[in-house]
């Protein structure tokens, strides 16, 4: 059999019909298949069987993820796990709650409308669904909790690396401004005993963060604050955290989040927005899709460097330095200017 795909149209075509790959992903990752075969090869019909699934309909995604080396068919029809594949399992968490996420219907239904976008500058999920990413999950408390949760897997290890990467021995109080559940700011508190931490964010999402700092047996150094942070932050921080916040607004956003930001930060006090920055070049990176991410979803935008320097100037803070985390994580240092 010849190699598919080789010719650059055959690429193109199969990357086209990789919005069906995605698909099946989901699905693999809705009904649990990679837990199913865990312990080892299972046949289609006990597969169906225990996932409640459509044994024929189910062969043929399995048959198509197979291909993409997500499973594997066996010589007996059997089908295995294989190494691409095991993200999904369970306990592996961060990769399948995105494809949960990213994949259910309200996401999928506004990636559908990239077009409409691209012709007016509109976000497609408002057009799409008649209101925002942040206003749909106030309505929807089940996909809340999946980001909630999400965030909480996929920041865990860059707080380890914003941790280790930033000299935090100056600093006494954090704040963690829309801090989610508060993983950036339980992983810097666990690596560096002096610091004090305040968890900020939307009231019923400080509410989980009050539970996970309770659960951490941080609640003598933390506490969690709801508000918004386009009306105010907590005052007094030496060092206010501004994680995978920018990213989800346009600039005029996120230049008033930065101006309640700098109401709130004392003189000798930094700013430490951690972003992915956009480098130039035309090698495939996370932070270009991820930019897609922001523009269907949230109206938001990944940034270069220049960017950044450009919104923090207008919210009144000076750049000082950006420092790598991992990948095109970093952290953009900045300090309120003068004047
Ligand atoms: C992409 S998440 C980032 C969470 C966390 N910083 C992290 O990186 O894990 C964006 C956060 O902004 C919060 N948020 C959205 N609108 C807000 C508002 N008006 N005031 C405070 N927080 C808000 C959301 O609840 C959510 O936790």
């Amino acid at each position: 059999m010849s190699a598919w795909p080789s010719t650059p149209a055959e690429k193109l075509t199969r990357l086209f019909r990789g919005f069906w790959v995605s698909q099946a992903i989901y699905v693999a990752a809705q009904l649990g298949l990679a837990d199913l075969v865990a312990d080892g090869p299972r046949s289609v019909a006990d597969l169906a069987s225990a996932a409640g699934a459509h044994a024929p309909t189910l062969r043929r995604v399995l048959r198509l993820l197979a291909g993409e080396g997500i499973f594997a068919e066996a010589e007996d029809g059997r089908f295995e796990l294989t190494p691409m594949a095991a993200p999904l399992l369970r306990e592996k968490g961060e990769l399948r709650l995105q494809v949960l996420f990213v994949g259910r219907q309200a996401s999928w239904q506004a990636a559908g409308d990239l077009l409409h976008a691209v012709k007016t500058g509109e976000t497609p999920f408002d057009h799409v669904h008649g209101a925002s990413f942040f206003e749909s999950l106030r309505q929807h408390p089940d996909e809340a909790q999946l980001f909630d949760q999400l965030m909480v897997v996929n920041t865990t290890p860059v707080a380890r690396a914003v941790a280790g990467a930033y000299d935090f021995s100056s600093v006494r109080t954090i704040i963690d401004v829309g801090g989610g559940r508060g993983a950036l700011a339980l992983g810097i508190l666990a690596v560096h005993p002096q610091l004090r931490g305040i968890v900020f964010d939307q009231p019923a999402v400080a509410a989980g963060a009050r539970e996970a700092i309770a659960a951490a047996g941080l609640s003598e150094r933390c506490e969690a604050v709801g508000g918004d942070f386009f009306e105010a932050v907590p005052e007094g921080g030496d060092a206010y955290l501004v994680k995978f916040i920018l990213h989800d607004w346009d600039d005029e956003r996120s230049v008033a989040i930065l101006r309640t930001c700098r109401r709130a930060i004392p003189a000798r006090g930094r700013l430490l927005v951690v972003e992915f920055v956009i480098g130039h070049g035309n090698e495939p990176s996370f932070a270009r899709t991820q930019d897609m991410n922001m523009l269907i979803n949230l109206g938001g935008q990944e940034r270069t460097e220049a960017e950044y320097r450009a919104l923090f100037e207008a919210a009144g803070f000076a750049l000082t330095r950006t420092i790598p985390v991992f990948g095109d994580i970093r952290i953009i240092e900045g300090v309120p200017a003068a004047g």
